[in-house]
């Protein structure tokens, strides 16, 4: 089945093939000339081609009033979602040096899980128990890493452990999520039309979603001011709430939260801001795109509800990836292993019977003589 409909089938005919192969997740167009498809999380060249870029273009207007809106030299960009979810993204010359460049990112039908996060070795089991039980036990929790990391596909599987009996309530820029939950609602932004007016941004969201009784917020994206209102919300009795951010290192990502909620027009002290991001999240999950195209988990660290005498943030790794060697193909040999630090909330453990001790936070023997390699490398 294609993801179009005819008509704009036969505008994108050069990529068609990639387009009904299931095994292709994005095709990048970089102008008529230059069009590259990710397959198996890595991206190469491919021969195709538009004639022109006049051709490209026809291809891109067609696609833009498919989803009813517009893309013309004054509207040069375009950020929408396809009716099966995939979603596309275009940016016309001169604003594109190379001519047009169009995305798409394929809806994979398959809700992930976290044996299908194991099995591409992007956690480990002990790892995916431990997250298991942050979300059961309604941590709040963020996920933090860069474009095309995983963070989604991840806050897919987290977000679909929620206990059935919880409301969920969703709220992205365009919808990407497919958290499968018994309670669940989902929100999407709305762009303002063509006086500017009737927009709706994740912020009204988040504000409405707290009148409408959730147990929980999921902000797909945490990119502006709304991060002032998710933490407010994990501040005030939504626990289990999530939420993913862009950044490098589980720190990085705890500053820019606090960026992206110094950018609302509250006026909130910087050391009074820190107080309440390491008050509202309890975990970060840091994933990262590797070199060989794989998607790891590299950190799942516990944040200290109080910042240090310096007034900087204080984490506790729980668990680590750590790289034992190369493959001859080139593929990163690791683990994500427990540091050897108890999770502060594990007194809760006992009490809610989760099956989890001690010992299975205990680091393997190899643990601390490669943990300072991997770190350094
Ligand atoms: N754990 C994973 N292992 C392999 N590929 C993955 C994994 N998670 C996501 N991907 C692929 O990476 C791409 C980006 O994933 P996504 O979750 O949307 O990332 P992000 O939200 O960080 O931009 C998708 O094409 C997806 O199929
Ligand atoms: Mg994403």
């Amino acid at each position: 089945m294609s993801i179009f409909d005819e008509s704009i089938d036969t505008f994108l005919a050069p990529v068609k093939e990639y387009l009904a192969d299931e095994s292709v997740s994005e095709v990048l167009i970089n102008g008529p000339k230059e069009i590259f498809i990710e397959k198996g999380g890595l991206l190469r060249r491919v021969q195709a081609q538009f004639q022109d870029e006049q051709a490209l273009q026809a291809a891109v207007r067609n696609i833009a009033q498919f989803v009813g809106r517009k893309i013309d030299q004054d509207h040069p960009t375009l950020d929408a979602r396809l009716p099966d979810g995939s979603r596309i993204a275009a940016v016309l010359p001169p604003c594109s040096r190379k001519g047009t460049t169009l995305s798409i990112r394929k809806f994979s039908k398959n809700v992930p899980s976290f044996a299908d996060l194991l099995q591409r070795g992007t956690v480990s089991k002990e790892g995916a128990r431990f997250l298991d039980v942050c979300v059961f036990l309604g941590k709040n929790l963020i996920i933090s890493g860069g474009t095309g990391s995983g963070k989604t596909t991840l806050l897919n599987v987290l977000g679909s452990r929620v206990p059935g009996n919880q409301r969920l309530i969703v709220i992205e820029d365009s919808s990407e999520l497919k958290i499968k939950t018994d309670h669940i609602v989902n929100f999407e932004t709305k762009h303002p039309d063509a006086e500017g007016k009737g927009e709706v941004t994740i912020r009204d969201l988040v504000k409405s979603a707290l009148r409408l009784r959730p147990d929980r917020i999921v902000v797909g994206e945490v990119r502006g001011p709304e991060a002032l209102d998710l933490i407010t919300a994990m501040n005030t009795g939504h626990g289990g709430s999530m939420g993913t951010v862009h950044a490098n290192s589980p720190y990085d990502g705890l500053i820019r939260l606090e960026t992206l909620a110094m950018m609302s027009e509250m006026q909130v002290p910087e050391q009074a801001m820190r107080r309440q991001i390491s008050a509202a999240i309890q975990v970060v999950v840091q994933i990262k795109r590797l070199a060989d195209g794989s998607r790891k988990i590299t950190h799942i660290s516990e944040v200290v509800p109080e910042v240090d005498a310096q007034g900087r943030y204080q984490l506790q790794h729980i668990f680590e990836w750590i790289q034992k060697g190369k493959s001859e193909d080139g593929k990163f040999i690791g683990e994500l292993v427990p540091t050897g630090h108890l999770p502060s909330f594990f007194g809760e453990f006992e009490v809610n019977k989760i099956p989890l001790g001690r010992e299975n936070f205990q680091p393997p023997a190899w643990y601390a003589s490669l943990a300072s390699k991997s770190r350094a490398a």
